[in-house]
């Protein structure tokens, strides 16, 4: 059994009595807008709260769905109300014909008129320097980096693989290419990271960027996740409050936010004034009534929520004869969305599945 289990069997088969047509609603209403698609579940990193540094056991690469079958799957899902698709990984600039895949999915029309499809993605950052601007000339909207410190050796110790100056560059080529709003995402750790969110948000606020921070998750059964590492979203708010002599109040308006787990405030007072951040708060402010999301994993399995092992298997569907089956497969995936994850602070009630599968 490997450390790190990267798959798992679908628990939702296709129902012939799921309805066909019309938006991805769910049993709580809540309407799918927002699709993330990972595109390997390999990394360059080994960030140590979500892979493991090794023992890693990978399935064949026919497996993975081909780029052919992710433009297939977008296309469906942007005729059925998905107006915003963000690439994940692991890390998906390792994907080869990454540039043409964004080119294609970008020009793919979407239910609102004249609108085409939006397409961000996410990323550790390592080969952005390079990417960042034929990215953008491809048509990619906007880019969230995964970046947990500003310290050259902390920043290695964390992501084992990682290096520090070429993220920043990165971060660098990606606001000259105009990929904007450009946010970053800091996992706040008690004892590694909380003595520099301030300086975080000072980095982010002084290039427009927009700093957000997640609370670590217990994902693959909890077995990288120490629970006296949480940092409570309220508190990190706290420390960046003292750190930079602002007030934070939540920011509700528009601009920034997207529909979605993170909540946004603004600084009032201060050198700052103005400023927004977003936290993430898997566990101490449970935000599971707006998720509007669904995500499908690089070997084409849905997953109706990050936290559980729910899957519908969309390769199956892709690869068979049947026009109907992709459609069936999501409503029925989409039955099994629940109206709350099942994190606790103590590590357990999580998923078995890696984040590294899946791209948050
Ligand atoms: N808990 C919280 N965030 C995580 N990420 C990866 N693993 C975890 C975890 N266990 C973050 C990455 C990246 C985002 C997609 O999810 O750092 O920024
Ligand atoms: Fe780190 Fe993201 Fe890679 Fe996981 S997928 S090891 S969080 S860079």
């Amino acid at each position: 059994m490997p450390l790190v289990q990267l798959r798992r069997p679908s628990t939702a088969s296709p129902d012939s009595e799921v309805a066909l047509g019309g938006a991805l609603m769910d049993r709580q209403s809540r309407t799918v807008r927002y699709l993330r698609v990972s595109l390997t579940d390999r990394c360059n990193y080994r960030c140590t709260y979500c892979m493991p540094e090794e023992g890693l056991v990978y399935g064949p690469r026919t497996d993975v769905l081909s780029l052919e079958e992710v433009v297939r799957v977008c296309e469906a899902f942007a005729r059925w109300g998905v107006t915003r698709v963000r690439l994940t990984g692991g890390e998906p600039t390792l994907r080869r014909g990454l540039v043409s895949l964004v080119e294609r999915l970008a020009a793919l029309p979407t239910v609102e008129p004249a609108r085409r499809l939006e397409v961000v993605m996410t990323t550790n950052g390592e080969r952005l320097a390079e990417l960042a601007e034929p990215l953008a000339r491809a048509g990619l909207r906007s880019l969230t980096v995964s970046l947990d410190s500003l310290d050259p050796e902390r920043f290695g110790r964390i992501t084992r693989r990682g290096t520090l100056e070429r993220v920043l560059g990165g971060v660098e080529a990606a606001s000259r290419a105009g990929l904007w709003p450009l946010k970053i995402n800091t996992v706040a750790i008690s004892g590694f990271n909380d003595d520099e969110l301030a300086s975080l948000v000072r980095w982010a606020w002084e290039r427009d960027v927009v700093p957000r921070f997640i609370e670590l998750m217990p994902m693959a059964s909890g077995e990288l996740y120490v629970p006296g590492e949480l940092l409570p979203a309220a508190e990190i708010r706290a420390r960046v409050e003292e750190g930079l002599q602002t007030a934070l109040v939540p920011d509700e308006g528009e601009g920034v936010r997207g529909a979605g787990p993170a909540s946004y405030w603004r600084a009032v007072g201060g050198a700052f004034d103005g400023r927004r951040l977003g936290t993430i708060a898997a566990l101490t402010e449970n935000f599971c009534s707006s998720c509007n999301r669904l995500r499908i994993s690089a070997t084409g399995q849905l997953h109706a929520c990050l936290a559980r092992d729910d899957t519908g298997d969309l390769r199956s569907a892709l690869r068979s004869q049947d026009p109907d089956r992709l459609e069936r497969v999501v409503r029925a995936a989409l039955g099994t969305k629940r109206d709350a994850h099942g994190f606790n602070i103590d590590g357990t009630g999580g998923p078995t599945k890696a984040m590294v599968s899946i791209g948050g």
